[in-house]
């Protein structure tokens, strides 16, 4: 009897120091089972493709892919796979390792491509449509391709590259019925005239989990984009990580991101791993969103902060609840944007993950906790070392102690995350990037030898556990969910018309996601700011998203200290007019062109009345 009564004691003691202990305890059983599950497809040297046949061989019936008024079963992806796959063959372009690139936007074919390239043997370059002229090129090189496929919309944009595309021999196909383009083939032709019959499986004979089987580009925190390498076994854990948020196999997901990224993309492999229904649109909508989760039953949604954002903005509806979402996945929704969702849509669970694309681990906030990003989880911290360390923002590095090694955070205390780099969670780097791959590590982290995966950002640990994302160091800021990379910003910037340097950041604007770009500019000599030749400029060579909104005329650009300490400054100073004696402008998209930034544009700003 007495030992009961202390057990309980004992039990109730436990709940009061924390009241997760049973989602704490439910999280690292869910673990285990899928690293269980990842390490048996280890064994079997069992991809993302077998499992995509297993699929068809077992419900080939079953809708796989909904798209506007179009139904694709597995078996019909099978099919649809099997002759993009002959007709690539047939053409000789690529033979088992040979990389191919994407440039296709959000529609099924861009996952038939995919799934025929992988029955090939060939690893996919998932190129960002946004991109253009010199930015594209540098992607597709990195890349090492041998073959582009572009949707019929971006032919202008290959034209844009093709003398520099076929220097390197490359093979260019456009997903038409005809092109008369030279340089350029036709493809859609020769898909409808392949056969459906499946390949014999020699032809990727060669292929093992370590064989690379996507390369997704990402910013880093620094410089020009990278392709990270996403091996067959990366995607494999990945795509199981989101298990962990609790997806079964009658689920059916909606994803709006972009495919070409790692998050949109992983939605679509998870759904081919638990045999789910995956809901496709090309671009989001928010005044479609909840009317398309009516239409195809959506139960999950993915999300990025921005979406959620936008969908709290939409006029208040009376169907505002009548839907069967259970689930939304993703990253970087606010905590104010948080509770607004769940009072306006109902009983959502809102799972935040965080985790960056060539990253060596994701954490997960699996209690829904308003406002953070993940949860300490003290025997998932053991076997997946991670630690958020003191940071020195003037020296722009990790603060080290006298021994010379890192100092932890306290709990509280926003500090740099860095990932401790181990067999269980590998760093694999960029493609043909070694030094950028090795940037991202910091050695000697807390004993000499040890290595870690630098994320670049600033997160801070709670007094209960709770992680919080703070704000990210380096030379990059999120914007509509992209990520853009100063330096590449501002390359394009010093050589337009009229400027002798620019020095680019991001800003802070009320109600909005991420940071606006911003551009501190110095003109040359005698010139004057173009206001209209700028903006033509921009728009030729940078998407949309990083063009910068503001401008700042300075008459020197301050180069004391350390270049990133002037960022921080700039930063803090913001696009207040009545601050800044600075000209200042600011981009006007309908009018294509630079305008003064007047005070009351700053305060339709600021204010939320003027759309960025
Ligand atoms: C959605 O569910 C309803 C009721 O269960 C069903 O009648 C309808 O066919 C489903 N729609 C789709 C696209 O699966």
């Amino acid at each position: 009897m007495l030992i009961w009564i202390i057990c309980a004691a004992v039990f109730i003691g436990l709940l009061i120091r924390n009241p997760y202990f049973f989602q704490d305890v439910h999280f690292l059983i869910t673990l285990f089972r899928v690293r269980l599950r990842v390490s048996r497809y280890r064994e079997r040297n069992y991809s993302i493709l077998d499992r995509f046949l297993d699929v068809v061989k077992t419900q080939p019936h079953k809708p796989f892919v909904l798209f506007k008024d179009e139904t694709y079963s597995y078996q019909d992806a099978d099919k649809l796979s099997n002759k993009v796959a002959r007709a690539l063959l047939d053409s000789g372009a690529v033979t088992e390792g040979d990389t191919a690139a994407l440039l296709v936007g959000n529609e099924p074919v861009f996952l038939w491509l995919w799934l025929g390239l992988l029955k090939l043997g060939c690893p996919v370059a998932f190129l960002n449509y946004n991109m253009k002229s010199q930015s594209l090129l540098h992607c597709f090189h990195c890349s090492g391709a041998k073959a582009l496929i572009a949707a019929e919309e971006y032919k202008d944009t290959v034209e844009e590259i093709l003398p520099h595309v076929l220097e390197q021999s490359v093979r260019v196909f456009i997903l038409a019925d005809q092109c008369q383009t030279s340089g350029m083939e036709s493809f859609r032709d020769k898909v409808n005239q392949a056969s459906t019959e499946p390949l014999p499986s020699g032809v990727r004979s060669h292929f093992t989990l370590l064989s690379p089987a996507v390369y997704i580009y990402t910013s880093g925190t620094t410089g020009l984009p990278k392709a990270a390498v996403m091996t067959h076994l990366r995607i494999m854990s990945m795509t199981t990580g989101l298990a962990l948020m609790g997806i079964t196999s009658s689920d059916v997901i909606y994803t709006t991101l972009p495919l070409y990224h790692a998050a949109g993309f992983m939605g679509f492999t998870a759904t081919i791993e638990r045999g789910m229904t995956f809901v496709l649109r090309n671009k989001f909508s928010a005044s479609n969103f909840w009317e398309d989760c009516r239409k195809f039953n959506v139960t999950v949604i993915q999300y990025i902060g921005e979406i959620m954002r936008y969908l709290c903005n939409t006029p208040k509806k009376d169907s505002d609840r009548c839907h069967k979402v259970r689930l939304a996945m993703g990253n970087g929704i606010r905590a104010e944007v948080w509770r607004e969702f769940l009072n306006r849509f109902g009983n959502i669970q809102i799972k935040e993950f965080y985790g960056a694309t060539e990253g060596n681990l994701a954490i997960h906030n699996y209690v829904c906790k308003i406002g953070a990003v993940g949860r300490v989880n003290f025997l998932h911290k053991k076997a997946f070392p991670y630690a958020v360390i003191k940071y020195d923002h003037a020296k722009d590095e990790p603060l080290r102690d006298s021994s010379g090694f890192c100092i932890e955070a306290a709990k509280g205390e926003p500090g740099l995350m860095v990932i401790q780099i181990t067999q269980r969670a590998p760093f694999i780097g960029y493609a043909r990037d070694l030094k950028q791959t090795e940037k991202k590590k910091l050695h000697d982290v807390f004993k000499k030898g040890d290595v870690y995966f630098n994320t670049g950002d600033m997160l801070c640990i709670s007094k209960d556990n709770f992680i919080y994302f703070h704000d990210r160091i380096g030379d990059t800021f999120r914007w509509k969910g992209e990520n853009v990379a100063t330096n590449e910003v501002s390359d394009v910037i010093n050589v337009a018309d009229g400027i002798k340097e620019a020095n680019v950041y991001g800003v802070h604007v009320p109600g909005h996601e991420g940071k606006a770009g911003m551009a501190a500019v110095l003109l040359k000599d005698g010139e004057k700011f173009d206001c209209i030749g700028v903006f033509k400029h921009l728009e030729k060579f940078l998407p949309a998203y990083a063009r910068p909104r503001f401008i700042r005329i300075q008459n020197s650009l301050e180069i004391t200290g350390t270049f990133k300490y002037m960022k921080v400054k700039l930063v803090e100073e913001g696009f207040d007019p009545n601050k800044i004696t600075d000209p200042l402008y600011f981009l006007d998209e309908r009018e294509g062109k630079y305008i003064p930034l007047t005070q009351e544009i700053f305060s339709s700003v600021i204010t939320g009345k003027m759309k960025l």
